[in-house]
């Protein structure tokens, strides 16, 4: 008997435990996973994850920008994250003349290194649980109103008590899990980060838009910064006598690889995840947003490409508004089709019915009929309201107009506005972009939703060209040297300017119309999935919860793995620099790549060089950037992107189906070293094997 037990355990321990990777957990309580992460073959504790009282993991990871994550991995300040979260900041680098986003960027040297205005980096301290303080004095005979102002309240003490802004300190309230509970987050905000190196975007970028959320890839989506300090440590505003930062903690490399079953671990900044939400929203995001959307913004790339395409100004002037039009467009394309695949919403309307018979006499009950009739109030009024994001919004002479025009209000300087437009501005592009839009919104928006502005200047004109034509000719915004000859006393004028007229009559619209709706049923939301949120937890006692993502920190883990993608075919996980040679073509812009590699390749001895790999971590955007780390805490990888077919894990996790992809850190220490010829950076890493 007894021998068989053993060889059963044997049996299961070879299998390897249960493909369960679903889940972004808070560092702070990761002792409650602790367990399952070293069942998968972690090596470390919980202390080493997160600690307040020692250097842990988590002191080598950072909020990079606003929406992307980064890692430390020398204690000279020396930061890595995608191509993609550098992009922009390369771009502003990039001219003609000096084409980083094409030719790459290397310092060779710390005076060489770039400051990037604006960007920051965030290191977080510490955060912990304070519902207790955030709800004190609520009670529940309170109204929400009531409720909310004692949440805000409380929040602003905790905050003021922990944020100092002279030392660079922030301090964040967060609600999670639809507010039934509430953690503090304080960081350390650095304000002079360096670009350090980026390679070209042949590299950084191959495969460009044609890959993007595909596998298999061969993306070298990387680039390099580092954060400096004053003289004690400190953040400091840009100046040439900071010195590079000493962070308390720094990743190590490893260099051995990576084979399927592995376990991986991805600790990062996940921005927005919906697991918990009724059919009913799901249904309007696979069913009604997800396609409209993405029919829009395929008109808009259709235009920007044919541009692009014919001049190569108006492909770097483009190539990151390019870039950011076509995500989005792609991704929701495989969310739509994978929560179909997955008959989510058909799984998700079984799940209700199981729940409202056991709602049955509880304060629960009625809560699934509650949800759905304030999704079927507000989805009509959200979708006009997406609709006036995807096209009035995205005239760029009108966002323009008006920014200019509220700076001549507030009397303030207009001069980088102007700078920063011009560089990348392209009429045709945006002409064209505006008809294109303002029909499908025409054709599209239901006329009780429309703006009586645009249904008059619609009758007046006869034709959306005609509208364009009013637009375009009748602005001065148009002209740079008139618009930088515009003073606050001008603000009259302009006011009548038709791209700020435009403008205004959209968001008088938008405001009047759609917001109060939206606000209205949004706070009903807000109580709604707070119950129901609880509610699910007390359904299902044994289920283990984790919060939605919020762009708080969180720790994925799970395991190297392929997959397989439609019926017949698997995919590997490990792609190599032979693939990228298989690619490789000088007519199609994104696999044409640089001479060099294949020179490099010519002289034998790459073809197993490792580029990426998958994994069965759960991220999300903002995990971009993110530290891809092993068993043993090194890292092996930089998360970058999901593939296409599970991309609808936002809302519901495929283990089968759902893979992170990441850049092997072996693939980024080649190009480094071979493209970029920078190999002294690797003086400051340190490799354990
Ligand atoms: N899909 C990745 C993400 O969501 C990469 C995006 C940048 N690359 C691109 N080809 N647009 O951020
Ligand atoms: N590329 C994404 C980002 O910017 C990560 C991909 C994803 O959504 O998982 O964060």
């Amino acid at each position: 008997m007894k021998r068989i037990a053993f060889f059963c355990l044997g049996l299961i321990l070879a299998m390897g435990p249960a493909r369960a990777d679903e889940g972004m957990w808070l560092p702070s309580l990761i002792s409650q996973r602790i367990g399952d992460m070293q069942a998968k073959g972690f090596k470390l504790s919980a202390e080493d994850v997160y600690s307040v009282n020692q250097a842990s993991l988590k002191d080598a990871v950072v909020l990079f920008g606003s929406g992307c994550t980064g890692e430390l991995v020398s204690d000279e300040g020396l930061l890595l994250t995608n191509h993609h979260c550098g992009y922009s900041y390369i771009q502003r680098h990039s001219s003609v003349e000096h084409d980083y986003l094409k030719d790459g960027f290397w310092a060779m040297n710390r005076q060489q290194e770039l400051p990037n205005n604006g960007l920051t980096v965030s290191f977080l301290e510490r955060m912990e649980d304070v519902t207790d303080r955030v709800l004190r004095g609520f009670d529940v005979s309170m109204t929400e109103a009531q409720r909310d102002s004692v949440v805000r309240a409380n929040s602003k003490l905790i905050i003021e008590e922990n944020a100092d802004s002279d030392k660079g300190i922030t301090a964040d309230v967060e609600a999670l899990f639809y507010g039934n509970q509430y953690f503090l987050f304080v960081f350390k905000v650095f304000r002079d980060v360096r670009l350090v190196g980026a390679p070209p975007s042949s590299i950084g970028k191959f495969g460009g838009d044609t890959d993007n959320w595909m596998w298999p890839r061969h993306t070298g989506d990387f680039s390099m910064f580092r954060v400096y300090a004053d003289k004690d440590n400190n953040p400091a505003d840009y100046s040439p006598d900071n010195v590079p930062y000493r962070p308390k903690r720094f990743f190590k490399i490893s260099r051995a690889g990576v084979q399927e079953g592995d376990f991986t671990f991805v600790y990062g900044c996940p921005g927005s995840t919906q697991e918990y939400v009724m059919s009913e929203q799901v249904k309007y995001v696979a069913e009604v947003s997800d396609p409209q959307k993405i029919a829009l913004r395929t008109q808009r790339l259709d235009i920007q490409k044919k541009y692009m395409s014919m001049d190569q100004a108006v492909r770097i002037q483009y190539s990151s508004k390019n870039a950011s039009v076509s995500n989005a467009w792609k991704k929701w394309q495989g969310e739509e089709k994978g929560i179909k695949k997955n008959h989510t919403v058909a799984v998700k309307q079984a799940y209700e019915a199981r729940f409202k018979e056991w709602a049955k006499g509880t304060e629960y009950e009625g809560l699934i009929e509650r949800l759905g009739d304030i999704y079927a109030r507000r989805n009509p009024t959200y979708l006009a309201y997406e609709y006036y994001v995807e096209t009035a919004r995205t005239i760029e002479i009108v966002q323009f107009a008006s920014g200019i025009y509220s700076r001549l209000k507030a009397g303030t300087d207009t001069k980088d506005l102007i700078d920063s437009f011009f560089k990348d501005y392209y009429q045709p592009i945006d002409e064209e972009c505006f008809v294109a839009m303002m029909t499908s919104f025409d054709k599209n928006v239901p006329d009780d939703f429309k703006p009586a502005f645009f249904k008059e200047m619609l009758a007046e004109y006869g034709s959306v060209d005609a509208c364009k034509d009013l637009v375009f000719n009748g602005t001065i915004f148009t002209d740079r040297s008139k618009v930088e000859a515009l003073t606050p006393e001008d603000v009259d004028t302009v006011a009548q300017d038709p791209a700020v007229k435009m403008y205004g009559a959209f968001y008088d619209w938008y405001s009047n119309d759609l917001a109060p709706v939206i606000r209205a049923t949004n706070e009903e939301l807000r109580v709604a999935n707070r119950d129901y949120m609880r509610a699910q937890m007390a359904f299902e006692k044994d289920r283990d919860f984790y919060p939605d993502a919020n762009l708080t920190l969180r720790v994925a883990y799970g395991q190297v793995a392929g997959y397989e993608p439609y019926d017949a075919a698997y995919y590997y996980p490990v792609s190599t620099l032979k693939g990228i040679i298989e690619k490789d073509n000088p007519d199609i812009f994104d696999y044409n790549i640089p001479q060099v590699l294949r020179d490099i390749y010519a002289e034998g001895g790459h073809e197993n060089q490792p580029v990426c790999f998958l994994a069965t971590n759960h991220t999300t955007g903002g995990n971009s950037g993110s530290p891809v780390i092993n068993a043993e805490g090194n890292l092996i990888g930089i998360n970058f992107d999901r593939v296409w077919e599970g991309t609808m894990s936002d809302i519901v996790y495929d283990p089968e189906i759902c893979r992170n992809i990441s850049l092997d850190i072996r693939y980024l220490l080649f190009v480094v070293d071979q493209i970029g010829h920078a190999s002294y950076l690797f003086d400051e890493m340190v490799f354990v094997d």
